[in-house]
């Protein structure tokens, strides 16, 4: 179903609230990384120079509808001040009566930032009568805040349905123009490279991707439930053995649909995962007993490079090692460096990966870096979102 784009409302004189994903990692009241900040800046910009109105409202953590200091939305109407170079009026809580009268008095061009929107208990539990509070204050609605269309909340899933305009902003339109490009019509070859901890939370993404790829590469803790099943001695590594059957029918279905599912031949194993511990490399795919698999060895990161310096499309998802501890960053380093040197279409989706890219400093060395975690997994999953929903015409 079509969803109507920011560019085709008119926006001139209007109050236009805009939901975006301000949901920004924090510590001591410091944002550590803007990223998803930036990602918005087109569509704001966009609106206050069609002269509308803007209420911009997001989530911040879990405070669970609670009022919590440490997730107020604050420093990020300083961090908007910083870009846009004008006054962000903002409000300390989304509902307050007080908003309609500031609003009232908001000139064209002018921004608003409301408070954390899940200080209110009304927001995650897609409240109506939340929903309905925000009504007030807009005469269009636009949805620009893709890491949240996966949540059935009240700003995302139930507000757009009350207002009388409603739309999506231009992040939102790149990653659903970007990640339903891949289902449907991706350059090959397609390459997806899966790692994490559990294929638990890949199942779905397994089943739906399979029938559309040509080779999917596995790293993470994921590929020794993989290898266990395959009849792989894989030492005291991380397995999910509820999951054994399950892992056997995806390698089995991978056949079927004649993917190349490729797994780690060789390992960086230690006897705990620990900052510094003392690992050593295997000679094959077997992990000795009381040691653990924690990162690709050097002959996997050959064989991974090579199948993605081939491809056209690469889809990552999910560090391949456990890379936030050294000695074991070096095969998602040389994984994010081969993606990002390819000059195809390289997408990277999953708050993970996404992290890893930051740390190496190469997210501008790729076509596409999601701003959604959860979001784009469950997109590329095949599910219906409720915020893409609620906008459908
Ligand atoms: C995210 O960070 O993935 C989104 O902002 C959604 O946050 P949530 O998982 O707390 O709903």
């Amino acid at each position: 179903m079509p969803i109507r784009w920011i560019d085709q409302i008119p926006l001139a004189q209007k109050r236009v609230l805009i939901r975006v994903d301000f949901n920004v990692p924090m510590k001591d009241g410091q944002i550590i990384n803007d990223s998803r900040i930036k990602a918005v800046l087109p569509t704001l910009q966009y609106a206050i120079d069609q002269k509308a109105k803007v209420i911009l409202a997001s989530h911040l953590g879990r405070p669970k509808g609670k009022k919590e200091e440490a997730l107020s939305l604050e420093p990020v109407a300083q961090r908007l001040l910083f870009y846009i170079q004008k006054e962000v009026l903002f409000s300390q809580d989304c509902t307050a009566y007080a908003n309609r009268k500031i609003i009232q008095d908001m000139k064209e061009g002018d921004v608003l930032l409301l408070e954390n929107l899940r200080f209110h208990p009304g927001e995650e539990a897609g409240s109506e009568h939340f929903a309905t509070q925000l009504s007030k204050y807009c005469d269009v609605y636009i949805d620009d805040a893709f890491g949240a269309v996966h949540r059935a909340h009240a700003s995302v899933a139930i507000l757009p349905k009350l207002v009388k305009e409603k739309g999506g902003g231009f992040l939102l339109k790149k990653e659903l123009e970007t990640l339903s490009g891949l289902l449907h019509a991706p350059k090959r070859p397609f390459t997806v490279v899966l790692g994490g901890s559990k294929v638990s939370d890949k199942i779905d993404l397994i089943k739906n991707l399979l029938p559309k790829v040509d080779t999917m590469l596995i790293g993470g803790a994921m590929a020794y439930t993989f290898l266990k099943a395959q009849g792989k001695e894989v030492g005291s590594s991380w397995v999910e053995v509820d999951k054994l059957g399950l892992a056997k029918n995806l390698l089995k279905e991978a056949q079927i649909h004649q993917v190349q599912f490729l797994l780690p031949v060789d390992h960086v194993i230690a006897q705990e995962l620990s900052s510094g511990a003392s690992s050593k490399t295997t000679s094959d795919s077997q992990i000795p007993q009381g040691w653990r698999g924690l990162d690709i060895g050097p002959k996997t990161i050959e064989l991974f490079e090579t199948q993605i310096r081939k491809s056209e499309t690469i889809l990552w998802n999910g560090p391949v090692g456990a890379f936030e501890v050294e000695p074991f960053s070096m095969g998602t380093l040389k994984i994010a460096q081969a993606i990002s040197k390819n000059q195809g279409c390289t997408i990277v989706g999953g708050g993970d990966s996404v992290s890893a890219v930051n740390q190496f400093k190469l997210q501008f060395k790729f076509f596409h870096v999601s701003t959604g975690g959860g979001a784009s997994l469950e997109l590329l999953e095949g599910k219906t979102l409720p915020g893409i929903a609620a906008l459908e015409l």
